[in-house]
């Protein structure tokens, strides 16, 4: 179906979205991505005309009908059509739109090198500028800080606040690691609330480390054990060169690849398989 050049996610940026992965038809952790997009919805106050329980099975029949086994869902609900003036007051329903793709995930490599990261020019804008919490469809800030870090030969770059916090990455939390202990920016620097960091501070937690959010300074991931990236995407992932200097030994360190064997192996259990006649797995 067409999409009006009139709807406001084209013309503002204005609409709230997800990215859910899926493998052996199996959606990860799809409950928690669809309560996040009516909480980053009711934070822009778009009201959804579906309720969750709806969106849940519009998202399940996209993955049962696309003949793919593994992938990416990306889940989008603007603002919907209205006139060419800014006020969403104009928009009429909301448009839904659900995208069954391939992930790109980092290559293999990267999961034995780490990844090369840049610190940011780019900051994140404060709250109540932009409720960059909410993962809404306006992301130019971080793309522009992407163009930032593709020009350094990098392969992601951390954002900071205007006080010069580290915040999280253009499309992944941060985690520092420190002795047993586990860091990560709080929420109030506006990060998303990411349902992978969410994940990796329980089993973090459970497999006995302390995990603590605050108000990180670049300097203090620079001189960090381990640092990792986390997202529904690259799942968790090492970062071993910072703003030009190397963490640690410079490859994936021990905890890192640890954590990430055990969050691979726990992704089985957080699915919602499509089909639920044929598999036992299902939520
Ligand atoms: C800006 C940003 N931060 C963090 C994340 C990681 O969040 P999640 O683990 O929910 O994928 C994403 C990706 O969704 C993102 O776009």
């Amino acid at each position: 179906m067409p999409v009006s050049a009139f709807d406001h996610g084209l013309l503002y940026g204005d609409g709230v979205f997800e990215g859910i992965r899926f493998q052996e038809k199996g959606l990860l952790l799809l409950d928690e991505h669809v309560q996040r997009l009516y909480d980053s919805a009711r934070m822009i106050q778009l009201r959804i005309a579906q309720n969750p329980d709806e969106m849940r099975r519009m998202v399940i029949e996209a993955v049962r009908h696309c003949g793919m086994e593994n992938g990416y869902v990306r889940l989008v609900v603007t603002r919907g059509v209205g006139d060419l003036g800014v006020n969403p007051a104009s928009c009429g329903t909301p448009t839904v739109m659900i995208l069954v793709s391939t992930i790109s995930l980092y290559p293999e490599k990267f999961y034995e090198e780490g990844l090369r990261v840049h610190v940011c020019q780019t900051k994140k804008p404060p709250l109540d500028v932009l409720p960059c919490n909410a993962k809404t469809c306006n992301y130019l800030n971080n793309g522009l800080a992407a163009l930032e870090f593709t020009k350094e030969g990098c392969q992601e770059g951390l954002m900071l606040t205007t006080e010069g916090f580290v915040s999280e990455a253009t499309a992944d939390n941060v985690f520092g690691i420190q002795g047993n202990a586990l860091f990560t920016p709080s929420l109030d620097t506006n990060c998303l609330p990411g349902i992978t960091r969410a994940k990796v501070m329980e089993l973090a937690k459970e497999k006995g480390f302390q995990v603590r959010e605050g108000k990180y300074l670049p300097d203090e991931f620079r001189e960090a054990d381990e640092v990792f990236l986390t997202g529904t995407g690259a799942g968790i992932i090492a970062v071993t060169t910072l703003g030009g200097q190397r963490i640690g030994n410079g490859k994936t360190g021990k905890t890192t690849r640890a954590l990430r064997d055990a969050y691979e192996s726990k992704c089985r259990q957080w699915l919602t398989f499509v089909d639920a006649h044929e598999r036992k797995l299902v939520r």
